[in-house]
């Protein structure tokens, strides 16, 4: 029963301490067919229509964090599992908010089939969305991410490729290599190649054998798939090809020029702080 009509239909949202202008439209239940602005209340992500009622909502709620598990905390930085089988309406309400900030997905249909990892920076108010992504629980695809969000006011700071490292960090503990569910935005594509480009040319600088390295090797290294591996490797021209062999380029001179033009680094994963599978 959602809208049918394309049009943007929601201009702005207030969440926690920030007014943020949407981006597109983004399916909504029938009763909030006549509102222009939302409010989410920033812990359990309900969305109420007046200001009055968000006030009312805040007095009553008690949440301060994402229903799940804390699976990772360093500093101020805490990272939450929530399942969408337990969390069915935080988490349609999450994806109600990201479509407002994507142009191209379609709504998951079934949350229950889901995990949503929501990255948090807290405070003695409690903890703070500043992004997510979502993740199958089982991929045939093996996709180790399915959508990813940073809210507005905190992009460009180094979360998304933060989540990019920690949606790999978790396909290396599952022993899988894993690759984003696509498509992906101009925005999600640029921070995934930015990220392959850094990852890849670190992995190269720090192999110090004399033989050759293999796809398959950065492959076990990095948890990236190996089509995601060759093609970012081709567009830095690091693959020739001798007597019908692939040969990689680990001249340290070529990484490094190429390491100076990548794009920033985005925030450290500390994997050892990564609690994973959760204690419950
Ligand atoms: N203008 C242009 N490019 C920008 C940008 C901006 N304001 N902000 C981020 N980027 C690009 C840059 O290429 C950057 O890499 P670089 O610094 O090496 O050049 C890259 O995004 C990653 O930056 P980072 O700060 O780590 O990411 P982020 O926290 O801004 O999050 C997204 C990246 C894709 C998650 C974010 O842009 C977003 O939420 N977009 C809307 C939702 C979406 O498109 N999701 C992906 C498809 S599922
Ligand atoms: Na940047």
């Amino acid at each position: 029963h959602w809208a049918l009509t394309k049009v943007k239909n929601i201009e702005t949202i207030e969440l926690g301490r920030y007014e943020i202008a949407t981006w597109y439209f983004s399916p909504l239940p029938p009763e909030y067919k006549n509102s222009k602005k939302l409010y989410f209340c920033e812990f359990c992500l309900n969305i109420l229509e007046t200001k009055e009622q968000l006030q009312r909502h805040m007095r009553k709620c008690d949440l301060k964090y994402p229903p799940g598990n804390e699976i990772y905390r360093s500093g101020a930085l805490s990272l939450f599992e929530v399942d969408g089988m337990k969390n069915k309406v935080y988490t349609t309400n999450l994806c109600i908010l990201a479509k407002f900030f994507l142009d191209h997905k379609l709504m998951p249909c079934e949350v229950a089939s889901f995990l949503f990892h929501i990255l948090c920076k807290c405070d003695d108010r409690g903890c703070h969305m500043v992004a997510y992504f979502s993740k199958e629980k089982y991929s045939e695809e093996s996709y180790n991410l399915s959508c990813i969000l940073t809210l507005p006011p905190y992009q460009n700071k180094g979360y998304g490729k933060f989540l990019i490292a920690f949606s790999y960090e978790l396909s290396k503990k599952e022993g899988v290599a894993g690759t984003p569910e696509r498509p992906l935005s101009d925005l999600g594509w640029r921070s995934y190649q930015s990220y392959w480009t850094r990852v890849l040319l670190n992995a190269l600088k720090e192999h110090k054998s004399e033989n050759d390295i293999s796809i398959q090797e950065l492959s076990k290294m990095t948890a990236m798939k190996t089509d995601d591996i060759l093609r970012t490797l081709q567009s830095l021209d690091l693959v020739q090809y001798k007597k019908g062999r692939q040969v990689i380029c680990t001249d340290p001179k070529v990484l490094d020029h190429h390491l100076k033009a990548a794009g920033s680094r985005g925030l450290k994963v500390d994997v050892s702080k990564l609690i994973w599978p959760p204690h419950v």
